[in-house]
């Protein structure tokens, strides 16, 4: 039996590098060994302020960049969360066996929560939502970037709280997949190395998109802060800033981070900069023509639409198998 895996990625912009290495690359490796979910968690955007025309724009294009990042929607069911309403009435159910007390001290939330001048009852449920995306669908593995760790392990307390409470396996428990820091669990922002790299920062030069263009690319590496060292090696706490570039140099090429000490020994970071740059120019370059044939009318919307056929027939089942545990009256 293959495994299922289940990640879901949110609507709120253009991607990032972040993404694409923590999560999405990912998805396209695991694919072929694994029966693949891939959802565009439109539902969780709206935990915070979005304008419609734009967010709608926003779902379409994020499931563009699936796509162009390799996920292939014959292998894999890429489909869109509002349009499958289980996850909705499921994480309804799962709200009533969650405690507020976990919920608040998420720390996504307790970050979230201080930026908005109100804070909507969305922002401290999103983890059960989150929980209802991954428990519909038995799923084993959650490829995430390492910010989701928390999220992924209260998932695993309600499916183990909800399994005692029967004494049987309703949900399965599932296990988190987070690539260590190294191999792009989390990319930090350019400009402050202490944060993670986010497309929701308010300085764009502290992220690079899926679809920035080359020379967009080129003027954010340049301007990437490092530091007044001058060497470049891999130094996580000394050098959180080069250390950051290595990891992106890294995932690029292919190269080890020890290899690419060896190779810049003596250079300055005007050089290395100026190499990174190109390198992942030339990366994103197929991704970004791919986005661009995706374009066209209607396909996506026939994709989508295909997929989401597919996620409800797999989520039905398990909505309704709890329904019943609960007490609630069978399906009519
Ligand atoms: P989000 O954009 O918050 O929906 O995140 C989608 C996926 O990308 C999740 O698996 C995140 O953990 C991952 N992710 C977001 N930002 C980063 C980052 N800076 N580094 C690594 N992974 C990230
Ligand atoms: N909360 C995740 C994030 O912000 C997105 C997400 C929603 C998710 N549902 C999911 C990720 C289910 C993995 C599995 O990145």
């Amino acid at each position: 039996m293959k495994k299922r895996v289940f990640s879901g990625v949110q609507p709120s912009g253009s991607l990032t590098i972040g993404n694409y290495f923590g999560a999405i690359r990912n998805f396209a490796k695991l694919q072929h060994e694994a029966d693949c979910f891939f959802c565009v968690v439109d539902l969780h955007a709206l935990t915070v302020p979005q304008d419609p025309a734009t967010l709608r724009e926003n779902i379409k294009n994020t499931a563009r960049l699936f796509i162009a990042a390799g996920i292939d929607p014959r292998v894999s069911t890429v489909f869109v969360q509002s349009q499958v309403s289980a996850h909705s009435e499921l994480s309804w159910l799962l709200e009533c066996q969650t405690y507020i007390g976990e919920l608040r001290r998420m720390t996504q939330f307790k970050a979230k929560a201080g930026k908005q001048d109100v804070v909507t009852t969305g922002l401290l449920t999103y983890p059960v939502l989150m929980a209802a995306d991954i428990l519909l669908y038995n799923t084993d593995l959650v490829p995430v970037g390492e910010d989701q760790k928390q999220h992924l392990e209260i998932t695993r307390d309600l499916a183990i709280r909800i399994n005692n409470r029967f004494q049987e396996e309703i949900f399965k428990v599932p296990e988190p997949y987070i690539p260590p820091r190294q191999s792009g669990g989390r990319i930090m922002s350019l400009t402050d190395p202490g944060e993670k790299m986010s497309k929701s920062a308010e300085n764009p030069k502290s992220y690079i998109t899926l679809l920035d263009p080359p020379d967009l690319i080129k003027k954010k590496i340049m301007s990437a802060v490092t530091d007044s060292e001058a060497t470049i090696r891999y130094d996580e706490g000394q050098k959180p800033a080069v250390s950051n570039l290595m990891v992106i140099y890294s995932l690029c090429s292919g190269e080890s981070l020890e290899a690419i000490t060896q190779k810049y020994e003596g250079c300055g970071y005007g050089q290395f900069k100026k190499e990174l740059a190109e390198l992942l120019v030339e990366t994103l370059r197929p991704l970004q023509e791919k986005f661009h044939e995706l374009s066209a009318p209607g396909v996506i919307e026939e994709i989508l639409a295909d997929g989401a056929n597919r996620a409800r027939a797999a989520a039905e089942p398990k909505l309704r198998l709890f329904q019943e545990k609960l007490g609630l009256l069978p399906f009519a």
